[in-house]
């Protein structure tokens, strides 16, 4: 017999925890903790809930949704959906996502992020805004050392998700994080040091200073995530870098009822991503 249930997300039982570790980080090798990467499964949030689904009283399917704001725009996002290896292909992830989408009702816009696009496609979700991965090459004339970056461990500040409300934690494929702050610009970014290629996650920054900045990180190669396709992606090139941009993609649901181009201002940091 199998039954749906909803909780906050603070009450989710360990044996779905444990469900969502294994499904998103043991079977794939990596991650630090479940405490580590999503944090607001603590509570704290605006508005964040668990949906499980019992079969044979075990842990078989759970799905999280939260209740964001960004830009003025209210919005809902769906994240950690996963089905118990062996209970997979019966329906379980469908019949949750049906449940957890009709409580939240028509109005009001859903995102989430995934590579199973094709999954999240039979409940009307369509590709929307397309995020840009940038993987950026250095000329060697523009390398230097990092003397201009001050490296200091991620803070409280950063930990804080205006977006969602609560604690924001690591991303999926990240060990760890930094904070750098340059010495002569009040920049700063959020960077992974991930072996030879840091990944920026975050960047505040005026536009004119960026590729200098980045430079003096002083690697030859650099990861860039920007929420979307931006002017600096011109001007990096115009100053020598060779990059390799590509789109992923956020999903989006019943666009309707808020105007598309509410939904493509929005500015949702990949650390407020699940
Ligand atoms: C993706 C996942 C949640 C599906 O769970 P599930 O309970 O097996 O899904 P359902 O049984 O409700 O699937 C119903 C239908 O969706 C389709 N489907 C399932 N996974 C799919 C995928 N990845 N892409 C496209 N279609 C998919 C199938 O057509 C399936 O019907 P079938 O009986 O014709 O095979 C599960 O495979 C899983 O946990 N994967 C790992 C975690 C993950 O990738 N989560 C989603 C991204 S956040």
């Amino acid at each position: 017999m199998a039954i749906i249930r909803s909780c906050r997300v603070e009450e989710t039982p360990d044996a779905f925890r444990h469900l969502a570790w294994q499904v998103f980080f043991a079977s794939r090798g990596r991650g630090v903790s479940l405490d580590a990467h999503f944090p607001w499964l603590r509570g704290g949030g605006y508005d964040d809930r668990s949906w499980l689904l019992e079969a044979d009283k075990q842990p078989a399917a759970m799905l999280c949704t939260r209740r964001g704001t960004n830009s003025g725009v209210n919005f809902y996002a769906v994240g950690l959906v996963c089905t118990a290896p062996a209970f997979e292909r019966r329906g379980f992830a469908t019949w949750l996502l049906q449940a957890a989408l009709e409580e939240i009702g028509s109005d009001v816009p859903v995102l989430l992020w995934t590579s199973q696009h094709a999954f999240y496609e039979r409940f009307g979700f369509t590709l929307a805004d397309p995020s840009v991965v940038a993987t950026c090459t250095f000329p060697t004339s523009a390398r230097t050392a990092a003397a201009i970056w001050q490296r200091n461990d991620w803070c409280a500040e950063d930990r804080y998700s205006s977006c969602f409300g609560g604690q924001r934690g690591l991303p999926t494929f990240v060990t760890e994080l930094e904070r750098w702050q340059s010495v002569w610009d009040p920049a700063a970014s959020l960077v992974l040091r991930g072996g030879a290629m840091p990944i920026v996650l975050e960047l505040a920054a005026s536009e004119e200073s960026v590729p200098a900045l980045l430079s003096e990180i002083g690697v030859p190669l650099l990861m860039l995530n920007l929420p979307r396709p931006v002017p600096l992606i011109d001007r990096l090139r115009a100053a020598g870098v060779a990059i390799d941009a590509r789109s992923t993609a956020i999903a989006m649901w019943r666009p309707g009822l808020i105007d598309c181009g509410a939904l493509k201002s929005l500015d949702i940091s990949l650390l407020d991503r699940f």
